[in-house]
C-alpha cells in the first residue's frame, strides 16, 4: 500500500524567546511567537509499506542527503507512537517558498511540515479520517517539538505560545497552545519585514547555544524575566492601545537574547555592525514619525521589523531608502502574520 500527505508550513517569528533547554527538547521558560506566512516549507511525504525499510530525502526534487540526519532522528524519536515506519519506504519531498541562503533557519517550518505529513499518513493507515481537532493539533505540535524546539510555535494561525506558565491555563512544556484569540485586532495582521544583513552560515547552531544555558550565570534570572514579560506581552496585546509596551518588551528580549550569548562562559556573538546601525535607525525613525515600527532578532545578524499594516507604505518606503543599503544585496523578505498550515492537495 502507498500513501502521501502534502503540506504547507510556516515558519514562525518569536516576541518572547526560548533559549535554553534540557530533557527532550523541553524549555526552560514560555515563548510566545507570531506565526509567518511568506516564509514556509511546503512537503511532499509518501509512504510504502515495505520489508525492506528506507528513507530517501529529497528538496525540490533532487536527493538531499545532507537533510537526513535531522529527519531520522525525529522518525526514531516518534517510532514508539507510528509503529509503521520501521517497515516502509518513505520518500520526502520539499522545498522553502523562502529564498535559499539567506540566513533564514527553516527548522521551524520543515519540522512542523514533516510533524503534519506524518500524522496525516498515521491517519490513513489507522483508517480513521482525520478530525483535525484541538487534539490533533496539540498532538502535531508535541511531534514538530522533537524535531526542533520552536517548531511546535508554527501549527496555530496567527500566534503561539510553549511552555508551561503558571498564569496561562492549559499551557505545556510539551506543546504549544493556539493564542491567536487572545490578541487585539491590529496584532491579528502584523508585518513582518525581514532585514537580510547577512546570509552567512552561522557561526555558532541554535543547539550549541542552547547548550550554552546550562551554567550560564544569568540563566535563573532570564527564565523568571521571560515568564514574567511573557504575562505583559500577552496582556499588552490583548488591546490595541498599549504599543508602547508591546515594543519596549519585545525589544528587550531580542537584545537579552544577544545578550545572554555575549555573557556565558563562551561567548558568541551572532550579530554584525549593520544590526546594530540599523536597530539605530528604527530608533531614530520611530521618534520622529510616531509609527510603532519595532525590531526583533532570531539566532542570528537579520532583523525582524515589525510593524501594524496601516504603516505599511511609509514604513516599506522608509525601508527602501534608509535600510536597504545594510542587507546583503539589498535583499528584504516581506511577510506578515499568517494563517497557519495548509494541506495541498
Ligand atoms: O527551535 P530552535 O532550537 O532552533 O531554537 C530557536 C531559538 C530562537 O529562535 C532564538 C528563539 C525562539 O524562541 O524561536
Amino acid at each position: 500500500m502507498t500513501y502521501s500527505a502534502s503540506w504547507r508550513s510556516p515558519s514562525n517569528i518569536a516576541l518572547i524567546k526560548y533559549w535554553g533547554k534540557h530533557g527532550l527538547q523541553l524549555p526552560r521558560n514560555p515563548s510566545l511567537s507570531f506565526t509567518l506566512s511568506a516564509c514556509n516549507t511546503e512537503m511532499r511525504m509518501e509512504v510504502t509499506t515495505s520489508s525492506s525499510p528506507s528513507l530517501e530525502v529529497r528538496y525540490e526534487g533532487t536527493p538531499k542527503p545532507s537533510f537526513e540526519p535531522k529527519i531520522k532522528t525525529l522518525l526514531e524519536k516518534v517510532g514508539d507512537r507510528f509503529p509503521w515506519i520501521s517497515q516502509a519506504r518513505i520518500i520526502i519531498d520539499s522545498r522553502n517558498t523562502f529564498p535559499h541562503g539567506a540566513g533564514i533557519a527553516s527548522s521551524a517550518s520543515a519540522m512542523s511540515a514533516l510533524a503534519l505529513c506524518l500524522c496525516d499518513i498515521d491517519d490513513q493507515i489507522s483508517g480513521s479520517p482525520a478530525d483535525l481537532n484541538k487534539g490533533w493539533w496539540q498532538n502535531v505540535s508535541e511531534i514538530a517539538r522533537l524535531g526542533s524546539g520552536s517548531a511546535c510555535r508554527s501549527v496555530y494561525p496567527g500566534a503561539a505560545i510553549w511552555g508551561y506558565s503558571t498564569e496561562i491555563g492549559e499551557s505545556s512544556d510539551l506543546y504549544a497552545l493556539p493564542w491567536q484569540q487572545h490578541l487585539a485586532d491590529i496584532y491579528k495582521e502584523y508585518r513582518d519585514t525581514i532585514l537580510i544583513i547577512s546570509a552567512a552560515e552561522k557561526s555558532v547552531s541554535s543547539t550549541a547555544g542552547h547548550q550554552l544555558m546550562s551554567g550560564h550565570p544569568y540563566a535563573d534570572v532570564r527564565y523568571a524575566e521571560a515568564g514574567r514579560n511573557l504575562i505583559r506581552l500577552t496582556e499588552a496585546m490583548a488591546v490595541d492601545n498599549a504599543q508602547d509596551l508591546f515594543i519596549s518588551i519585545v525589544e528587550s528580549e531580542a537584545l537579552q537574547l544577544h545578550a545572554l550569548m555575549m555573557s556565558g562562559h563562551s561567548p558568541f556573538i551572532l550579530i554584525e555592525p549593520a544590526t546594530i546601525s540599523v536597530i539605530r535607525h528604527i530608533w531614530t525613525f520611530r521618534r520622529e514619525t510616531g509609527i510603532p515600527v519595532c525590531f526583533t532578532l532570531d539566532a542570528g545578524p537579520n532583523v525582524h521589523l515589525l510593524y501594524p499594516s496601516k504603516h505599511e507604505s511609509s514604513v516599506m518606503s522608509w525601508v527602501n531608502e534608509t535600510l536597504r543599503p545594510f542587507c546583503v544585496d539589498g535583499r528584504y523578505i516581506v511577510d506578515h502574520v499568517g494563517e497557519g498550515p495548509e494541506k495541498i492537495s
